[in-house]
């Protein structure tokens, strides 16, 4: 499963990239918002750090502003896609989102298709040509459903059809989500880095370190005592 990190903060891309296991980056307008800065200043900033370190097939989703209507999605989608083979157009699960989509797909242009919420959609955007479907599924689970299980559906009815359209996991919010999305084999999830450094963690490394150390500190110990 490819690893994104979900935020548009150059900070933590760069701690984050430095691993070298990040595969990409998706950005929407309320994290580009939290940062302050310049959209397309910042997108450029992201990509020469993916770039850097980064697996050769990165991506970086760039979401569209003005969604309303087919042509302001494919003029914002045209432009971004001049920045970088490697974006991603992020267009909204909207009838006129997915006709833009359908359109700049038949141009070459790869499109992640976001606020996903049901197979039903995520079975249009397939149809349209997308590269990539986003299901929130954190948000499916605070309005009190299984996000996870709608992940199962959209991998279930994928694969039965064999569409390519990849499913990229969004609005992950515990390493819960990670661990049951890769089970599912999803292809992409998209990660916040506060989850992300969660990964890293079992209390069962920590306490297995720490013995190593110490029976390693004894036993030096003891050969110092017999010299
Ligand atoms: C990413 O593509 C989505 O925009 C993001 O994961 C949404 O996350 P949220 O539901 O935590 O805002």
């Amino acid at each position: 499963m490819k690893l994104y990190l979900d935020t548009g903060m150059v900070e933590e891309i760069q701690t984050v990239a430095q691993s070298r296991i990040l595969d990409g980056v998706t950005t929407n307008p309320s994290l580009i918002a939290k940062t302050g800065r310049d959209f397309i200043e910042t997108l450029r900033e992201i990509h020469s750090i993916l770039k850097e370190y980064s697996p050769k097939d990165f991506t970086l989703s760039a979401e569209v502003i003005d969604t309303s209507s087919v042509d302001s999605i494919i003029k914002e989608g045209r432009a971004y896609a001049k920045i970088s083979k490697h974006i991603l157009v992020k267009v909204p699960l909207t009838k006129v989102g997915l006709e833009a989509v359908t359109l700049l797909s038949r141009e070459g242009i790869r499109c992640n298709v976001t606020l996903c919420f049901s197979a039903n959609q995520a079975l249009l955007a397939a149809k349209s040509g997308a590269w990539c479907v986003s299901p929130f599924l954190g948000r499916v689970d605070d309005e009190g459903y299984d996000g996870v299980e709608l992940i199962r559906e959209i991998k279930k009815m994928y694969d039965h059809y064999g569409f390519e359209t990849k499913i990229l996991a969004a609005s992950v919010r515990s390493p819960h989500h990670v661990h049951e999305c890769a089970q599912l084999g999803c292809d992409i999830a998209t990660i916040p880095k506060s989850v992300f450094d969660k990964l890293y963690y079992n209390p069962l490394t920590d306490m297995g370190l720490e013995k190593f150390q110490s029976d390693w500190n004894s036993y030096t110990k003891d050969l110092g005592g017999k010299k």
